[in-house]
């Protein structure tokens, strides 16, 4: 049952940085570590988001970073990736490459809000608000979430992880 939740969407600023990796780790390791946290996978999470990480990616020209915020809390975020190619979808150049909700905030509105900056984001700057993503196949619920979104199927990639390879859906709008 969806809950309100006061919540605000911002462009994120330097002093988010340590809250966006804590939340990136929680969230990477609530929705992957399904059978426990791995030393391979604690290392992913600890290399991949770190402050340093997210104070890059917003001094960087191609990356957009919105959050959501209730209260003086970040809730979730999403990252943006522009002159982006793929090769499954040739005609969209920017990436929705993380949209993430903490846990007890979802199915409250954040994760379609986020979207909808995200995409008001794109459209600012490029004049277009196409965007492509991937998803794993095993994350139901984000493929239901993207589907619900208009999202359409345009192939398969695969994520490697150590000697793992894991199938991810390319989906793009429109
Ligand atoms: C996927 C995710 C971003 C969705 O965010 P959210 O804030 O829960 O999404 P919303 O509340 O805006 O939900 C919008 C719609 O998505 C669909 N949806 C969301 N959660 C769902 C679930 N558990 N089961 C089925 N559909 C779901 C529904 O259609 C929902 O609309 P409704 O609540 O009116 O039925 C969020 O669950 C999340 O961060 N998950 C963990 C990280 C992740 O998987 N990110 C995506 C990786 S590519």
């Amino acid at each position: 049952m969806p809950r309100a939740i006061p919540f605000q969407i911002r462009p994120a600023i330097a002093a988010d940085a340590p809250a966006l990796a804590a939340l990136s780790i929680q969230v990477w390791l609530a929705t992957y570590a399904t059978e426990g946290v791995s030393d391979l996978l604690a290392r992913y999470v600890l290399e991949q988001f770190t402050p340093a990480a997210f104070t890059a990616w917003m001094e960087d020209a191609d990356t957009a970073l919105v959050v959501a915020e209730a209260g003086s809390h970040l809730v979730g975020y999403a990252r943006l990736g522009f002159n982006a190619p793929q090769p499954l979808s040739p005609d969209i150049g920017t990436e929705l490459c993380t949209l993430y909700v903490q846990e007890p905030f979802t199915r409250s509105g954040v994760g379609s809000a986020l979207l909808d900056k995200a995409c008001a984001t794109i459209g600012e700057r490029t004049g277009s608000d196409a965007m492509w993503l991937t998803v794993n196949t095993q994350n139901r619920r984000a493929c239901a979430f993207y589907e619900k979104h208009g999202f359409a199927r345009k192939g398969t990639t695969w994520f490697v992880l150590g000697e793992g390879c894991h199938e991810n859906l390319v989906l793009a709008r429109p």
